[in-house]
């Protein structure tokens, strides 16, 4: 399958799911120390709210990081993921000691799931795909739906603007190509939905939802990957103390890959 046949597919969910044929989740988030910059810091911001026994909602749950990491703290965790090889590798991982309810189940319609139910509800993937505004409108208000009124909510994005400067990294000819407008610099959505954090934050806001936290995710560090990928032990506690300090600093948040918002309901 190559990205050609992917823009052939009709089918968004179907997309989707092929495209996870090809992206190896799992490695992407936790098989190097760059990438696990952004498991780290998310981690800790939801630790940050979490109360014995709370119920926690992981939508878009990929392979399950985030999902396997609260189930073995002793959360209750619930996982939607629509894409079939991520359901397969998160089945794979399973064991009789977890107690993860997994779903597959499109972030669109989450009916089988009660209102007011979940103490945290993360929404770290859905939003990286949904090319049409109305539905990422229905996936937050899904999320808001089944979120307690005095839960917190999570949500991630991709950030456009350093897109064009991490493609540039993989291929020095990037700027050659033509997946983005020349004039304007807006990159295509494909394949994955783009936003910058003005768009990102005006699409929280409209939803009546309170951002308590704006968080730069990973920074630089898929920029940096070789090189944090070098560090010592040492050095590298060092770069996530430092990433960890600086990570809300307003101008970081052009600089990073992921955004992070850390929500609640409006009273
Ligand atoms: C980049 S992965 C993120 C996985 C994990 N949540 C994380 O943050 O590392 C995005 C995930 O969202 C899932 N996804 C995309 N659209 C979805 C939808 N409409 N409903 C449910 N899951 C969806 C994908 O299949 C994929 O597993």
């Amino acid at each position: 399958m190559t990205f050609e046949d992917l823009k052939r597919i009709k089918s968004e969910s179907e997309r989707v799911s092929k495209l996870y044929e090809i992206f190896n989740e799992e490695k992407r988030l936790l098989g190097s120390k760059a990438g696990k910059v952004e498991f780290l810091t998310t981690i800790q911001y939801i630790n940050s709210v979490l109360k014995k026994g709370d119920r926690i909602l992981d939508i878009g749950a990929g392979t399950g990081a985030y999902s396997f990491y609260f189930d073995e703290l002793g959360y209750k965790v619930t996982a939607v993921e629509l894409a079939d090889k991520n359901i397969e590798v998160f089945k794979s991982k399973m064991n009789e000691t977890n107690k993860i309810e997994l779903i597959q189940a499109n972030a669109l319609d989450l009916s089988c799931l009660q209102d007011k139910f979940f103490d945290v509800v993360l929404l770290f993937g859905p939003l990286y795909h949904l090319e049409k505004s109305a539905d990422r409108d229905q996936a937050i208000n899904e999320a808001k739906r089944l979120l307690k009124d005095e839960g917190a909510l999570f949500i991630s994005y991709i950030n456009h603007d350093i897109i064009h400067l991490t493609e540039s990294d993989y291929n020095p000819n990037w700027f050659d190509g033509n997946t983005y407008d020349h004039v304007t610099f807006r990159i295509d959505n494909f394949p994955f939905v783009f936003f910058t954090l003005e768009e990102a934050r005006e699409m929280i806001l409209s939803k009546d939802l309170i951002i308590e936290k704006e968080i730069a995710t990973d920074g630089l560090s898929e920029l940096l990957a070789e090189k944090i990928n070098l560090m010592s032990d040492t050095a590298y506690g060092q770069y996530l103390a430092y990433h960890m300090a600086t990570c809300e600093d307003i101008h970081k948040l052009k600089a990073t890959n992921h955004f992070l918002f850390q929500c609640r309901k409006s009273e």
